[in-house]
């Protein structure tokens, strides 16, 4: 990497987000990543987007799948964002989660869900950009979202 490329790092890193869990069932398992890149794009038609880099090897079993599931973290749940964002290990265990009928898999608890089809994906540099349609969404609005900033795990708290 360059050294500009260490940089970009570091100062994306100021721009604060939440974390979302984009999971779905593999093999009747979970399987997921986080993504501090999920970005709602539009109302009409209802579309949401997640950056995935080229290098994840979980994105392309989970483009695969009919449905995905995608849920924002509340700020209880840094132990779901850890897990799931981690590169190795059981990714879900200790996480509560649930599946619905198309095979989507959304965190209990969370403070926002959306149950999803991938709509387009859009090649970018080093990531993908994959928009998704809403088929169905729910929140929490009395969740406090869990935030992502500077690397470091954050509550509105
Ligand atoms: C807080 C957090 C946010 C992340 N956001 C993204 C993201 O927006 N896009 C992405 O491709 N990976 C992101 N990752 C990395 C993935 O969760 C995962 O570690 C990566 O895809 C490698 O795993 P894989 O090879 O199983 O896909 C994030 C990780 C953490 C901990």
């Amino acid at each position: 990497m360059t050294a500009l490329g260490l940089d970009l790092r570091r100062v994306y890193g100021a721009y604060p987000t939440g974390v979302a869990v984009v999971a779905g069932l593999v093999g009747g398992r979970p399987a997921g990543i986080a993504a501090s890149s999920f970005v709602p794009v539009s109302l009409d038609p209802p579309l949401v987007s997640v950056c995935v880099a080229h290098t994840s090897t979980t994105w392309p079993l989970l483009r695969e799948r009919p449905t995905i599931g995608i849920s924002v973290l509340g700020a209880h749940q840094e132990h779901v964002g850890r897990r799931v964002g981690a590169r190795d290990g059981d990714r879900f265990a200790g996480v509560e989660w649930r599946a619905t009928e198309g095979g989507s898999v959304l965190v209990e608890g969370a403070s926002a869900w959306f149950d999803c089809v991938v709509e387009q994906q859009v090649r970018s540099g080093d990531h993908d950009i994959v928009v998704f349609r809403v088929e169905d969404l729910d929140a929490a609005h009395d969740v406090p979202p869990l935030v992502f900033h500077a690397s470091t795990f954050r509550s509105l708290r």
